[in-house]
């Protein structure tokens, strides 16, 4: 996927690849992801390494990046980021705070909802909106609203702490612009990031999208 960069409004730098199998890991790190399935180590190794790569372009020491306790990750002081995985890919945006105060990224793989997941991750305004959508465009637009909502939810996360079902956040996307917005409908969430806008970018593999949190 080609044009994650452009994904955010600010200046950020990303790194991408398909899954590296000799990516190396801090003895820390290393631990973190013992007991998980080869897979789950390889994307995690993958990230580290990518957001080691991107850090280390914006001047920020070599550090080791063992998630919080809740599993969201810890960046460098001053600087902040967001990692995702599909399949076989592996994705890493960072910024400096003082440019960016929060990232969300998501990568998924192009592939259709099934009906459960549409039923858990659309509101009814959402299904609504996508039956009235071009036929050529439906299989595509619920897996696009699932990954802005990801995307969503790991920028504002920094910033609240707080969980969200897929139901507590409403989209609105704008095919033509490739951009759409995140509301959320539970009362009394952080005006901050109760609204935020996003850029998405499909591929004929992908779907990625971002959001970004600009400081005050
Ligand atoms: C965090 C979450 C969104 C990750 O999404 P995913 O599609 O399963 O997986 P991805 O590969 O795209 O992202 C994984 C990365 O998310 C990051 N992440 C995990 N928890 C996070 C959090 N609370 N906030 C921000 N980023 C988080 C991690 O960096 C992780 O990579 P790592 O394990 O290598 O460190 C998901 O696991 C989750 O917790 N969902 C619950 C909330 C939710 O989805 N609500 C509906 C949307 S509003």
């Amino acid at each position: 996927m080609t044009s994650i960069a452009a994904l955010f409004p600010g200046p950020v730098v990303v790194e991408a690849s398909t899954l590296l199998p000799d990516a190396e890991l801090f003895a820390d790190e290393c631990a973190f992801v013992q007991a998980a399935v080869p897979k789950r180590r390889a994307e995690f190794a993958s990230a580290r390494v990518l957001a080691r790569k991107a850090l280390a372009a914006l001047g920020a020491p070599l550090v080791s990046l063992v998630p919080a306790p809740d599993r969201s990750p810890v960046w460098p002081l001053g600087y902040t980021g967001s990692i995702s995985h599909c399949s076989d890919y592996c994705a890493v945006v960072v910024a400096r705070s003082r440019d960016i105060r929060s990232l969300g990224l998501d990568v998924e793989d192009k592939r259709e909802l099934d009906p459960a997941m549409q039923d858990l991750v659309l509101t009814r305004a959402e299904r609504q909106w996508l039956e009235s959508q071009l036929p050529v465009l439906r299989p595509v637009l619920p897996i696009l609203i699932f990954s802005a909502k990801e995307a969503y939810y790991k920028c504002q996360y920094p910033i609240t702490g707080g969980f969200l079902d897929f139901q507590d956040v409403e989209l609105a996307i704008e095919w033509a612009s490739g951009t759409f917005e995140a509301r959320v409908l539970k009362t009394g969430w952080p005006a901050a990031v109760a609204r935020l806008s996003g850029r998405f970018v499909v591929d004929p593999d992908r779907v990625g999208c971002g959001v970004a949190l600009m400081p005050d």
